[in-house]
């Protein structure tokens, strides 16, 4: 009955890993579509044809209704449902905090869920709106987790529950939360109350809460972000340490008339062409779209398409080695997302702990680059080599052959000395022509590994457009072009 989750592959933060709630498994990272069962868009059945294995549904909404609830209670969710993959309920303690009051206990949702054959349970947390004062922030963390003891209590420490970690903006409250979590042996937590972050592009913040929430939560648990479902963020998510997703952005979106990109979203009303390989696009012409009596199902067809699509991509990615390159692409479509990135670069030493990928592309994609840990964790290794005592650092120019020993200087990671030459990351990484930032990072570099030999001396041959930048840097050292 266990929630367990096994990481296959990791590169930064992000995983690709196998959840397993009871006899049912799907990959990840992983999107949950939310399926509201009065209005399905798009019937699960056919979900499943599109490649979900997994999908989201809300406990609330099917105990308060006379048409479903029964159903649900004999028949099971699976089988009302008609999906035979893996069935999350939230207990929609969101809904009802955003909606209106809450008329159910823990208790009796968690009692429910199991009821009607659900595969993970979400329990009665509190959500804590990022703008809310940090006492009652804490005071409503406090409910949740006596809740989440209660949970273990009533149900036994193999129930498929999640944990909701909360703890608004406040980082060291995300990182107790996500402690808390870890302390009762939870294995599946969602981030919660994220959903107005997103919806106000707040990504700086929102890379915020994800790093502090996984600070605190065990690294072996599987991280669920409660209401993410545009496919421009999974990229930066899954590489802050996202592993689920789950959203209804493909049905709300089709509902206004709204057409998902992987980099944003158009208004279908706006558009001459339809971009995108999906069966619907390739079938219709953008005026045809428009017209059709189907418009609405066409479109959260094609929304759910693109959005399992990046999915795919980021699973690849990380199977690769490229999530960094897929990162920084979708980060720049949105100038919010923009700032989440270099959020994310800022705390990259964080970051680095869990990133143990080993297999790498180095793509210099511009100045963000030079933050990437392949660089920092370059220059402190290059620090340690040791020199002979008359070194040439080709830096551009030409590479008389009087010298006993030559380095190439490769921004932005410096000096690459033949030791270094063949091993990841300086030797493969590919860079385009030098621009100020690498060089500055590469002089970096040069610095520190000088540092170390201070008997050495250097000789740097360089082209006319870096000369007075390495006479400058390096006094010391004799410049020739
Ligand atoms: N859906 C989106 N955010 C939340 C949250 O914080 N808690 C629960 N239970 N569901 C959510
Ligand atoms: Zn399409």
């Amino acid at each position: 009955m266990a929630v367990t989750f096994e990481i296959l592959h990791k590169d930064i933060a992000g995983r690709i890993g196998k959840l397993k709630a009871g006899e049912r498994q799907i990959k990840t990272p992983a999107l949950l579509p939310v399926v509201n069962p009065h209005l399905q868009i798009i019937p699960p059945a056919e979900m499943k044809k599109m490649g979900v294995e997994g999908i989201i549904t809300n406990a609330y909404i099917f105990s308060k209704s006379k048409e479903f609830r029964e159903q649900a209670e004999t028949r099971g969710l699976h089988d009302v449902l008609g999906f035979d993959g893996l069935i999350m309920t939230d207990s929609g303690s969101f809904q009802m905090m955003v909606y209106g009051g809450v008329d159910i206990t823990n208790e009796e949702t968690l009692g429910f869920q199991k009821k009607i054959g659900s595969d993970i349970w979400v329990p009665l947390d509190i959500p804590t709106l990022p703008d809310e004062p940090r006492e009652d922030v804490i005071s409503q963390m406090d409910i949740t987790w006596e809740r989440m003891k209660q949970a273990k209590e009533i149900f036994g420490k193999d129930a498929p529950l999640a944990c909701p970690v909360q703890g608004a903006v406040f980082g060291d409250l995300r990182k107790k939360a996500g402690e808390r979590a870890a302390e009762l042996g939870y294995t599946y937590c969602p981030i919660g109350a994220v959903v107005p972050l997103m919806e106000a592009y707040r990504y700086r913040e929102l890379v915020d809460v994800i790093i502090d929430a996984k600070k605190g939560l065990s690294p072996g648990a599987c991280v669920h972000l409660f209401g993410a479902g545009h496919p421009s963020m999974f990229a930066l998510a899954a590489a802050c340490g996202c592993d689920v997703f789950d959203s209804a952005a493909y049905a709300l979106y089709a509902k206004d008339g709204r057409y998902i990109t992987p980099s944003g979203t158009l208004h279908l009303d706006e558009m001459t062409e339809l971009p995108c390989a999906c069966p619907v696009c390739r079938s219709h012409t953008a005026e045809e779209l428009k017209k059709s009596p189907d418009r609405q199902k066409l479109l959260a067809q094609h929304n759910l398409a693109v959005t399992l699509a990046e999915i795919s991509r980021v699973r690849a990615a990380i199977a690769e080695g490229t999530l960094f390159e897929l990162v920084d692409e979708r980060c720049r479509a949105h100038p919010k997302l923009l700032d989440g990135y270099r959020r994310f670069l800022e705390r990259m030493p964080e970051i680095a702990k869990f990133d143990c990928s080993s297999k790498r592309r180095f793509f210099y994609r511009g100045s963000e680059s030079c933050l990437r840990p392949e660089v920092s964790r370059y220059h402190e290794m290059v620090s340690r080599i040791e020199l002979s005592s008359d070194v040439l650092i080709a830096a551009g120019g030409p590479v008389p052959s009087r010298f006993a020993e030559v380095a190439e200087f490769k921004p932005p990671f410096g000096p690459i000395p033949y030791e270094l030459a063949e091993t990841w990351p300086a030797g493969p990484a590919e860079v385009p022509t030098w621009d100020e930032e690498m060089v500055a990072y590469g002089i970096k570099g040069l610095k520190m590994l000088l540092a170390e030999n201070p008997k050495t001396h250097v000789t740097i041959s360089t082209t006319a457009r870096w000369e007075e930048t390495f006479r400058r840097e390096f006094p010391e050292a004799d410049v020739f072009i």
